[in-house]
């Protein structure tokens, strides 16, 4: 026995002659506590993915501080520091485990090779304590035991609030959901633990001598003691459970993983189109939307869709449509694109009548086809003034897109939706654009107050005799007139006047000339100085009581929509005084570059149809070809895009970008609402584009706009929004200004290359047309290094045949 002590002494601190793997549950123990210590520190200073809908990870419980409604306090209150509320809370809950006496079986010893005893006074009497940092601690796990039982209450709550689901409405209704069954069991597995505590039982049971005449408190101490028997599988069981449950709602912050053969981005028209088709041979195909279902931009085409169906004019076929499309384009369009709309608009047409479409009729029951600026012949088959719900509710019904970007200027006419997604995801995919400098501007939208900003004011004012002004009262439209418009334009009102009333020996007003020219002479005016207190000029139509005695209840009747849109929302009475308009961005011809007959972009495997991409339209978009170009191309994305998914497997997805993508999506939460809003930081983008690269453009402003688009950049990594994920348009915009940006750029660098003026671009330091820029488009990439870059792409020759089309209906 001597002789052993000897040995001991000699090998050192800790040797035994034990030879069993004793060592083993201590080890386990250590690892098993260090990787959670490991992982809890790691996600409170995460803070971030700690909550999803209304489950809330339980290291985040209390949640001090924060913007989601689970927190406190918005505002930290001066008593709370600045710091992850994760790590304001871990301190309690680590105290109590780690000052836990029934730990020490391996905890302690994993630690220290000999590990305190009891801390509790109760019921012994001589037991003082313990006197060395860090066992000192035991003597505190008594009052950590209050803080738990605090917590348990707390988050007793967080788990009741886990079977309130908020539906779209925003009203609450109880459910059953997986993270409420995870947030009881965590809830169930603490409460095993706390209230198995030593230190519990001894409150509880303390001279238990005086409790034979307590039931009550005799039950509660046999609870305690019971529990405390399983006390230590109790404590590794909920020390799992929790870090498990953080984890869980760490996975539902992040994504679902959902398979898909062909995935649509956007369900507009042309995305509502391509998913039909593409799922005709059994494909799986996923449809992603911005807005709600239905609510697309689609709905508000009003004019109708351009098919050469002949039923109006038998005199229109499709070699007329193809070559009055390319003169509109001015020779920029994709002539296969323009070729293959011309040749199968009418069957699309056809096949969404069979769809159940409700067109209006001819008196013999035909599709009846209506003029619009531009088709030679009448062509616009419709429905009233809301062709494109009908399509849109057509489409819904029976089964890529993803739109515009009106949303890059303060005003547009495009809905909220309209930042350039779809340009923008595709070319940071890899893919090519083209001819972005080609914005349409629509001369006369609302401009005051904000919140209407851009919504259209039809051509139909300017149609019923309604003028111009600038803001001294001139009516300006008369000074400037083209001189290849000058034989068809009044030069006096009064013939302006009897025109608008249909006198077929007057010329048209000033007022009528072309959308591209008008927008200009509003922009001209503003610029100088001349226009309304809110950026624009006026529209006046209830100068006509000069000519007409009942006027009001004329143009009440005439224009009843336009008399209720600026009473109600500008509570303007237009019968009575000028409407105050500007220009707003109404359509993009440019966007992704396609392959004509496939619609396949530059990347393999991504489609584009509809307004996100170029071609069709060159560098102006006649009226009408919008709404056939959705449904011919979204038919052709569709299919191509199965046809393609049947022929390759699908791509692996990289977890990494995944996981970098979400964290920047995320990132504006953690910044919260100290940071700049996003809010601020679009409106400073919209008005640099529409001040700088908009309707009337000159390389100093195109310069000017691509720095400040720069600095905007940056302050747009920057901002910060409050709140959660759940309807959230704050957050939108955030996610939105990186694809507006992109768009940005893209149409000022195009617009600064494009030294002359056509289309939609006009450069008033180069106002003509410039035969050598008819001959490429304009084609932006990114590249290595992330930077944009711009080339030109030569237009190829178009076969004979189409040219002498072109040609023939020239002449
Ligand atoms: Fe383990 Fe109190 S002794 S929690």
């Amino acid at each position: 026995m001597a002789q052993d002590v000897v040995q001991l002494t000699r090998r050192g601190f800790g040797e035994t002659t034990r030879r069993d793997a004793w060592w083993m549950p201590q080890v386990g123990a250590f690892v098993v506590l260090s990787s959670f210590l490991a992982y809890a520190t790691w996600a409170a200073f995460q803070n971030a993915h700690y909550e999803y809908q209304q489950y809330l990870s339980p290291f985040y419980s209390p949640l001090l501080v924060g913007d989601s409604p689970h927190a406190w306090f918005r505002q930290a209150p001066w008593f709370i520091p600045a710091i992850s509320p994760a790590l304001l809370i871990l301190p309690f809950p680590a105290g109590f485990r780690f000052t836990c006496y029934y730990y020490r079986g391996t905890y302690y010893k994993a630690f220290w090779a000999d590990p305190p005893g009891c801390a509790v006074g109760e019921p012994r009497t001589t037991y003082l304590g313990e006197r060395w940092f860090p066992l000192v601690l035991q003597n505190v796990h008594r009052y950590f035991l209050y803080f738990a039982l605090l917590f348990l209450i707390i988050l007793g709550l967080d788990a009741y609030r886990g079977y309130w689901f908020t539906d779209a409405g925003g009203a609450k209704h109880f459910g059953v959901g997986i993270g409420s069954l995870v947030l009881t069991l965590n809830v169930v597995l603490l409460s095993g633990y706390t209230l198995g505590c030593h230190s519990l039982r001894h409150l509880v049971g303390g001279y238990l001598d005086r409790l034979s005449g307590r039931p009550v408190r005799r039950t509660a101490y046999e609870c305690v003691s019971c529990l405390n028997r399983g006390h230590m599988n109790w404590a590794w069981a909920s020390l799992f459970w929790v870090a498990f449950t953080d984890r869980s709602a760490g996975i539902m912050t992040e994504y679902q993983t959902i398979d898909h053969d062909v995935l649509v981005i956007g369900a507009g028209g042309a995305g509502l189109r391509a998913a039909i088709e593409a799922a005709r041979d059994g494909t799986r195909v996923g449809v992603v939307c911005k807005s709600l279902l239905g609510k697309a931009h689609t709905v508000m085409a009003e004019g109708g869709m351009a098919a050469a169906l002949a039923n109006v004019d038998d005199r229109d076929t499709w070699r007329v449509h193809f070559a009055d499309t390319m003169r509109g384009g001015q020779y920029l369009n994709n002539w296969r694109m323009a070729e293959l709309h011309a040749k199968e608009a009418p069957a699309r047409v056809r096949e969404l009548e069979a769809w159940g479409a409700l067109f209006d009729r001819t008196t013999d029951g035909r599709i009846l086809q209506r003029n619009f600026g531009g088709h030679r012949y009448p062509r616009l088959a419709h429905v009233g003034d809301r062709t494109g719900l009908e399509m849109i509710r057509t489409l819904q019904d029976h089964g890529i897109h993803q739109g515009g970007v009106g949303r890059a200027y303060s005003i547009t006419s495009n809905s909220w939706e309209y930042t350039g997604d779809g340009q923008a995801l595709a070319y940071l995919a890899g893919a090519a654009l083209t001819d972005m400098e080609f914005v349409q501007f629509h001369p006369t939208g609302m401009i005051w107050p904000p919140s209407v900003r851009g919504i259209l004011v039809t051509e139909g004012v300017r149609g019923e005799g309604g003028v111009l002004r600038n803001g001294a009262g001139k009516r300006f439209m008369f000074e400037n007139i083209p001189d290849n418009y000058r034989s068809q334009t009044a030069d006096n009102e009064e013939e302006g006047w009897r025109y608008t009333q249909g006198d077929k020996d007057a010329r048209r007003p000033p007022e009528l000339l072309t959308r591209d020219h008008v927008a200009r002479m509003i922009v001209r005016e503003v610029k100088e100085g001349r226009g309304s207190p809110h950026g624009g000029v006026y529209l006046d139509i209830s100068w006509i009581k000069e000519k007409l005695p009942d006027a009001a209840e004329h143009i009440r009747k005439k224009l009843p929509s336009m008399y209720h849109q600026f009473m109600q929302l500008a509570g303007i009475d237009i019968t009575k005084e000028p409407m105050e308009i500007g220009p707003t961005t109404h359509y993009i011809m440019g966007g992704i570059r396609v392959d004509a007959d496939s619609q396949m972009s530059t990347v393999p495997g991504l489609f584009a149809c509809g307004e996100c991409a170029a071609g069709l339209h060159g560098a102006n978009r006649l009226g009408g070809n919008s709404l056939s170009d959705l449904l011919v191309f979204g038919q052709r994305a569709g299919q191509y895009a199965a046809e393609f998914a049947r022929a390759n497997t699908a791509p692996s997805v990289d977890r990494g970008v995944i996981d970098q993508e979400m964290r920047m999506a995320l990132e504006p939460f953690e910044r919260g609402s100290t940071a700049e809003g996003p809010y601020q930081v679009q409106d400073a983008l919209q008005s640099t584009m529409q001040n700088l690269v908009g309707i009337v453009r000159v390389e100093s402003e195109i310069e000017r706009a691509l720095t400040e688009l720069e600095s905007l950049r940056k302050r747009a990594e920057r901002v910060g929004v409050p709140g959660n994920r759940e309807y959230n348009p704050g957050w939108h915009t955030a996610l939105d200004l990186r694809h507006l940006l992109v768009v940005a750029e893209a149409i000022a660098r195009s617009a600064l290359a494009r030294k002359e003026s056509r289309g939609g671009h006009f450069r008033d330091d180069y106002p003509d047309k410039d035969p050598a820029f008819g001959t490429f488009n304009h084609v932006v990439t990114r590249g290595h290094s992330g930077d944009m870059q711009l080339t030109r792409q030569q237009i190829p020759a178009m076969p004979g045949e189409l040219a002498a089309i072109i040609t023939e209906m020239q002449s």
